[in-house]
């Protein structure tokens, strides 16, 4: 069995990550940690875990884990990564969002452009649900045709919620992205939060792929919404179209249209959503076993995506197309703020 741990237990998402644990055949997790004592002993409580640190270096080094789950705030990555990686840590799963603006991005990329012997990926678990399975593989069997159009989008913005859609874009059509045009408004959630979560408050961008795949995203105030959705967070969705028919899968619903049949249902996100997020330990245990089997949510692919927020952000700034791979210019972040006060 292996040996995994979570860090940051005080947030709702840590609960996701241990719940999932009734479903995974290959871990069970052994110690938690966070900085604060009482959320600590909650949550070990709750889930019956005796062993509690307020600090990971302590925990890498007394319970020598396989896999560490970090479910802090996104200003906490890149630390705990070298230091799981010194102590000889081989997994990492790290809570989306990956960065925030160029500063981490650049750092988190250094990171893994000197191949670290920890495995890291991005807990966009949403690519594991069994519904999302279901529609990716019948996209990657070419039921809808060769691609043509996608379009995305979620109800919270990008940090909170956008790397997700953005994610789906990349499960459906694995292509590379080669230039971005945006726009981005409102600064509400470019204010000092207690998530460290910053990014305007909506945002569209139209992403081009280099096989000729065209995408948009919309994250925030301006994303359409989910039949049955209810609070904010449940907007999540993606729409998939092919010269064949098309498939549209929502938080709570699915729909294709494949050679003229039009089918439909709905599913449970929840029930989806632990078992998506199960397999995902499970396929880093795979890679931990087989270095052929590499995450499909891992590092580089995920510094890809961040990649076209930051060009994204570029492009609203300064008003052009831009290129992937983009160079991000310094303080994209307070620049955004500026610039929509
Ligand atoms: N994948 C998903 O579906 C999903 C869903 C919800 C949230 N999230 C993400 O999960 C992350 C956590 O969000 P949340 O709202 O669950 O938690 P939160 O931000 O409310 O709490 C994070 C916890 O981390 C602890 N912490 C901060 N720095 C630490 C450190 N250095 N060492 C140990 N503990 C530390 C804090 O004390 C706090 O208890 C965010 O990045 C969020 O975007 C992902």
């Amino acid at each position: 069995m292996y040996k995994s741990v979570i860090i940051g237990v005080g947030g709702g998402r840590a609960h996701g990550h241990a719940d999932a644990y009734q479903y995974v055949k290959r871990g069970r997790v052994v110690a938690v940690c966070d900085l604060l004592q009482e959320p600590l002993d909650d949550f070990g409580d709750k889930f019956d875990i005796n062993a509690r640190y307020t600090d990971y270096r302590e925990m890498f080094e007394q319970e020598k884990p396989e896999l560490v789950q970090v479910s802090t705030p996104p200003n906490v990555r890149l630390g705990v990564l070298e230091a799981a990686e010194a102590a000889g840590v081989p997994l990492a799963i790290v809570e989306k969002p990956l960065a925030i603006q160029g500063e981490d991005y650049v750092q988190l990329r250094d990171f893994a452009a000197r191949k670290p012997k920890i495995k890291v990926a991005i807990n966009h678990q949403l690519q594991f649900h069994p519904r999302r399975q279901r529609l990716q593989q019948l996209v990657a069997d070419g039921a809808i045709g060769d691609l043509r159009f996608v379009e995305a989008s979620s109800g919270m913005n990008l940090a909170y919620q956008g790397t997700h859609s953005l994610q789906a874009i990349g499960a459906f059509n694995p292509a590379a992205p080669t230039t971005v045009f945006g726009q981005v408004s409102g600064a509400d959630g470019l204010q000092p939060n207690v998530k460290a979560h910053y990014a305007p408050d909506q945002s569209l961008a139209a992403v081009e792929y280099d096989n000729g795949v065209q995408a948009t995203l919309r994250c925030g105030e301006n994303a359409p919404r989910v039949p049955r959705g209810d609070a904010i967070y449940q907007h999540k969705r993606i729409a998939v179209y092919g010269m064949k028919g098309y498939i549209h899968w929502t938080m709570w619903g699915w729909e294709t249209f494949i050679d003229n049949v039009y089918e439909s249902g709905e599913h449970e996100y929840p029930d989806e959503d632990v078992l998506g997020q199960a397999a995902m330990c499970e396929a880093m245990f795979d890679w931990l076993e087989d270095d052929r089997k590499a995450h499909p949510l891992n590092l580089e692919r995920a510094l890809v995506d961040f990649n076209v927020i930051l060009a994204l952000y570029a492009s609203s700034l300064n008003h052009e197309v831009v290129e992937i791979p983009y160079e991000p210019e310094a303080n994209l972040v307070p620049k955004l703020r500026e610039a929509l006060a």
